[in-house]
Parts: C-alpha cells; structure tokens; sequence
C-alpha cells in the first residue's frame, strides 16, 4: 500500500513536470514560427511567389523534423513509463488479490472456530427461530508426527497453511501425470506433491522439479502400487492418506487425469469434513433431489419419494484432518481390503451416505458437493459445456477426464482450449467414448 502512494505521488509529480515543459516548449515553437513567417513572408500569407513558397517548405520541414524527434523521444520514453507502472499496477492488483483471499480464510476459519465453540461448549438452550446451527466443521486432530517424521518433514515444507494437493502415480499413468503437473505449475500452485509409487516416477518427478515422496518399502502394499491397475492404486491411496491427514495436513486428493486452470485452493470452502467434486451434470444430478417412483398398483399411495445423488468422485475430493474424515478412510480401506470385488468410488459414496440402520452404523461425516461448473467432469465439457457459447466463456478451476477413456488426447485438447486460446481444440472428440 506504501509502495502504491509512492508511486502515486511520482506519477503526479512526473505528469506535472511534463505538462508544464510541453506549455513551454509550446510558446518557443510559437515564437520560433511567426519570426520565420514574419521573415519569410514580408507582404503576408497571400502572395504567391513560387521559389519563396519553396524555401518556405524547405525551412518549415527542418522545424517539424526536429520538434517530431524530441516527441518522438518523448513518446518512447512515456510509453516505457506507461508500461512499469501498468506492470506495477498488475502486481499490486495481485498483491490486493491475495489480501483478500487471506481475509476470507481467516474470516472462514473464525466462522468454524465460533459454530464450534457454540456447539461443543457447555449445554444451552437452543436460541430462537432460525439462528440455530448444528456442527459441520469437526475440529482437527491433534498432530501426531511419530506415525511418519520423514513425511512431516517434507510437508513442512511443500505446504501452504496446512494443505496440499497430493497425487498417487507409478509409471502406468506418466504421460498423464506430466500435463497434470504442467497445468498445476502453469496456475502457480507450489503445495502438492506426488506420491510415487515406483522408482522410474521417482526419477521423473525429480529430473522435472516436482515435489516427490517416496515410501518406505511396505510388502502389505507395495506390490498394489508397483503393478496394480486403476482400482487397486484407488485402493491404496485411502490408507496413504490416513498419515497426512494424522499428520495434520487437509489433502486436496487428485488423479493424475486432471487439468489446472486455477488454483482450486481460493474456491474451497473448508466446512466440511470431505468437500467432493460430482459425477453430476446439472444441479438435480450434482446436488440431489427428489426422484419419484411410480407404483399405479398401490392406487392412491402410487407415488414413492426417493432421494437421488450422483456419486462424488473419489478421484478428486478436499478432505480434512478431523475424526469423521479419518474413519472414512478407515472404512472404505477396510472393505476395499476384503476379497470379494468393490469398486472404491462406490465404497466411497456408500460409506459417506447410507444412514445408521439396524446392524450397522453408519459414518457421521459432513459433505460438500463443489460447483459442478467450477470442478468439471469431462462429460459436463463435452457434452454441454462445449456447445453453449456463454458456458464456454466461463474458465473452471480443474477439468477431470474421468468420464473419458482418452484421457491423455482429452486433457492435451483441454491445456490448447483454455490455456492457449485454441478456440477449435474440444470439437474432434465425441461427447461419449464409442467403445
Ligand atoms: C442451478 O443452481 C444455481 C444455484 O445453485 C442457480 O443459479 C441456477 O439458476 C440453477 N440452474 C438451473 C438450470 O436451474
């Protein structure tokens, strides 16, 4: 803000300057002009003496010659001027940004510090209508480094206000995982890192400057993450995710086939114990609603209420170090674990939204669904976004190629549309995948 007056107060002083030597050089030019006219032109404008008329434009040419290069001069060196201080005003511009985002997370955090502490502190009487609020914003574990010191050493240092995207890959998926670190250091994101599930990706990581950690040799697991395909690696990544989240770190989990295109990190809200980006295409899909079913047999009662939501994607969810957040990872590592076949997304989703019920207790997690325009799956892009030329203005914060077999052409066609202005780049594909 000090540097801003400064600068204030400089331009002022320079324009001033200016305009009073432009005055100046104005009045000399005046003078300068009407002595050679005055020379020139003994008998006035109107006479017509050709070889003076001549010598008129031969003088007058070395007048305006000169007083063009000291313009010109001038001009270059205003425009040098014009172009530090719109450069400054950018910076400051980003500097007021940052400001801001930092109030609203403090601002975010006071509001969960209050709703808790009026939840959790001594019992009271309910207030009146309408003011009251249950929890939603579970407070955080207490850290416990013992359970990894070497990762609590490296996310000391790669995160920002105790969070981090984290991303698992082995060498399956590096081709993907290089547009998915290019798009993430493009927005300028500095908090995430790789959990590389193989020496080759290792190596990768380190030769391109991205943050990498590598675990310690663990038979239980190592062979899922060496080998394993999509849904084993899925697996693996909640027990993974359980020592962040001990650790004291919120974890903004990623596949790798995801695009950056801001910094997911300004648009999270933080209330919940997992905030989670949709399989949903439309507010009914992405936010629930009421589905009726339709029974004419029963006559009068033939209308059956459901409640319907597309899934959360468990390939890209924000979730907070709090107890309800780690018994989920608990849960679905638990039953992905077990022999028979599971799906981790479905496990994922079951184990976040099916109630208590007789022989089961069900998890008390609090969830948030993210703007489906904002955390877009590609079949939001492909199949509406594309086509409508007001959405396709609009620039959301990551793309998921989840709904895509050709993830690496998809999220390529993704970096030349949003980041290099290739207007053509999305229409070669076809809104689904033909088999
Ligand atoms: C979807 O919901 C948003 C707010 O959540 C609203 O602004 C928008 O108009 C809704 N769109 C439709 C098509 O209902």
């Amino acid at each position: 803000m000090m540097a801003g007056r400064r600068e204030g107060s400089l331009m002022r002083d320079k324009a001033q300057s200016f305009r009073g030597s432009r005055i100046v050089t104005a009045i000399v030019l005046g003078i300068l002009l009407g002595c050679i006219f005055a020379f020139l032109f003994p008998h006035g404008f109107l006479s017509s003496y050709p070889p003076i008329q001549n010598r008129r434009f031969g003088k007058s040419d070395l007048q305006i010659s000169s007083s063009q290069c000291e313009s010109t001069e001038r001009t270059t060196a205003l425009k040098s001027d014009i172009a530090s201080l719109s450069d400054k005003n950018d910076e400051l511009k980003k500097e007021v940004q940052e400001l801001t985002e930092k109030l609203r997370l403090s601002e975010q955090e006071k509001d969960h510090a209050h709703e808790q502490f009026s939840v959790l502190g001594k019992p009271h009487k309910a207030g009146p209508f309408g003011t009251v609020k249950g929890l939603r914003t579970n407070p955080a574990v207490v850290p416990d480094e013992s359970v990894n010191p070497r990762l609590a050493k490296i996310l000391e240092e790669v995160a920002v206000q105790k969070e981090l995207i984290v991303a698992l890959a082995n060498s399956n998926v590096k081709s993907m995982l290089e547009v998915w670190f290019t798009s993430i250091k493009k927005v300028g994101i500095t908090n995430y890192l790789v959990v590389g599930l193989d020496d080759e990706i290792e190596e990768f990581c380190k030769a391109n400057d991205v943050p990498v950690y590598k675990r310690d040799p663990d038979e239980r697991f190592d062979s899922i993450g060496k080998t394993g395909g999509n849904h084993a690696v899925s697996g693996l990544k909640f027990r993974i995710l359980r020592e962040f989240l001990q650790l004291g770190y919120s974890v903004l989990l990623s596949d790798v086939d995801i695009v950056y295109l801001q910094n997911p990190f300004n648009h999270l809200y933080r209330d919940s114990d997992v905030e989670s980006m949709t399989d949903g295409h439309n507010n009914y899909t992405a936010y629930g609603f009421n589905d009726v079913f339709d029974e004419p047999s029963m006559g009068w009662a033939r209308y059956a209420h459901t409640m319907r939501i597309w899934v959360y994607n468990s390939g890209f969810f924000y979730i907070r170090p709090t107890l309800p957040a780690i018994e989920l990872l608990d849960r679905v590592a638990e039953r992905l674990s077990r022999p028979e076949k599971a799906w981790d997304q479905a496990v994922f989703n079951e184990e976040l939204f099916f109630p208590s019920h007789p022989g089961y207790n069900g998890l008390h997690a609090s969830k948030r669904t993210m703007d489906f325009y904002l955390f877009m799956n590609s079949k939001v892009l492909f199949k509406t976004v594309r086509k409508d030329a007001n959405l396709k203005k609009l620039k959301p914060v990551i793309l998921h190629v989840n709904y895509h077999p050709d993830k690496l052409p998809r999220m390529q066609a993704i970096m030349d549309f949003y980041v290099h202005g290739k207007q053509d780049a999305l229409e070669p594909f076809p809104d689904g995948s033909q088999w």
